[in-house]
């Protein structure tokens, strides 16, 4: 990929299929981005999807569908189909907003189901388009300066669906659940999955394999995916870089009641490309001791001792905090951070 460095704003895509943790990643991301005391708030607009802070514009795309709601239905298609999105108009402006000229951006009302008026979008120092289809059309994704795809497994996407859906949501029971997630599994596989191999970062979260048999997924397995060779992008790493490391880190310094906290590290290749990745199996009980964590993970593009585990204490109650999830989202922002600053200075 050519990547275009006149531009004057930096350009991060965020794939995943929905119910996946878009939304709070993008969150978490803006907030680790702002640098400001204030947290990102909404966009203006009362149906709007878009997140600003001082110097983060986040954008849902679901504001390209070219379909409503009540169209879909009609159709009998899925909001994955990307015949219903408008990918020439998405290229259009994000390319503007690349270039420096604000936008009149569409808005998909997820209450409604319907298109609201459009929004000003100005142009930010960062802006991250996050949705089911940012990496599909390769002029989109030609325009993106990094990319991440959160990949949560089936058995994971279920869990926190139920979660959602019977619990904060109410009403759905566990086999209509099962039944909607299956229903779009085939364009899921078609047009959401295959999205993964143009990311340069990967947040994969799995079962655990501490506990035996787990079904309940309250504990995961977290593995960050990070390709080699990326221009302004170096991985991170556990203790030396390139060697292969597995480690327990309970005992005095950090305290794990059952099932505990396995790290791993090492080399692989991912769709044909090498990839460095860090793995945490479990989840931290007290937060302040992921200090002793960090200490041993390398190349962390942070600004001051201990920056991590002070952002992740700062985001304590998002979920996902406690385990792989929330700190490797914290990491991926430094480095988002980090990659901001280096294409500015190259300027
Ligand atoms: P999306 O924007 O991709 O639709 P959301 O960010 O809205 O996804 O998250 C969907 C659901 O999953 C929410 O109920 C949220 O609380 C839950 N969730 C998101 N990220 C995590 C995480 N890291 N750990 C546990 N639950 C999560
Ligand atoms: C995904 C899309 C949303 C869509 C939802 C349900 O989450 O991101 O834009 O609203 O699916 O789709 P439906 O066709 O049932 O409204």
């Amino acid at each position: 990929t050519i990547r275009v460095s006149c531009s004057k704003t930096v350009v991060i895509g965020v794939a995943a299929d929905s119910g996946c943790g878009k939304t709070t990643f993008t969150r978490r991301l803006a907030s680790v981005l702002g640098g400001g005391a204030e947290p990102p708030r909404a966009g203006r607009n009362p149906g709007s999807n878009t997140l600003v802070s001082d110097t983060t514009t986040v954008i849902c795309l679901d504001d390209y569908h070219s379909l409503d709601r009540v169209g879909r239905k009609a159709k009998g298609v899925t909001a994955l189909d990307p015949r219903f999105v408008d990918f020439d108009l998405m290229y259009e402006q994000v390319r503007a907003i690349k270039e420096g000229r604000a936008v009149e951006k569409p808005v998909y009302n997820h209450v409604t189901g319907l298109l609201d008026p459009p929004e000003l979008i100005t142009p930010p120092n960062i802006l991250v388009i996050k949705g089911l289809h940012p990496m599909f059309d390769e002029r989109v994704r030609d325009l993106l300066d990094f990319s991440i795809y959160l990949d949560i497994s089936n058995e994971v996407k279920l869990a926190w669906k139920i979660q959602r859906d019977m619990g904060e949501r109410g009403g759905h029971s566990l086999e209509s659940i099962k039944a909607s997630i299956e229903a779009r599994k085939p364009d899921f596989e078609a047009y959401i999955e295959p999205q993964k191999q143009y990311a340069d970062a990967v947040i994969e979260v799995l079962p655990t394999q501490l506990i035996p048999g787990d079904d309940e997924c309250k504990v995961v397995r977290v593995k960050l995916i990070m390709k080699e060779g990326v221009e302004h992008f170096a991985p991170v790493h556990l203790f030396d870089e390139g060697s292969t490391v597995y480690w327990i880190p309970c005992g005095r310094k950090l305290s794990c009641s059952y099932p505990g906290i396995r790290f791993a590290y090492g080399f692989d290749t991912y769709f044909g490309h090498e990839v460095s990745v860090v793995e945490m199996d479990g989840q931290f009980d007290k937060l302040d001791e992921l200090i002793y964590v960090e200490t041993h993970l390398s190349n962390l593009s942070t600004k001051f001792y201990g920056e991590v585990t002070q952002q992740m204490l700062r985001h304590a109650d998002v979920p996902g905090s406690n385990n792989g999830t929330g700190l490797f989202q914290t990491i991926v922002g430094l480095k988002i951070r980090d990659l901001y600053e280096q294409i500015v200075a190259r300027r």
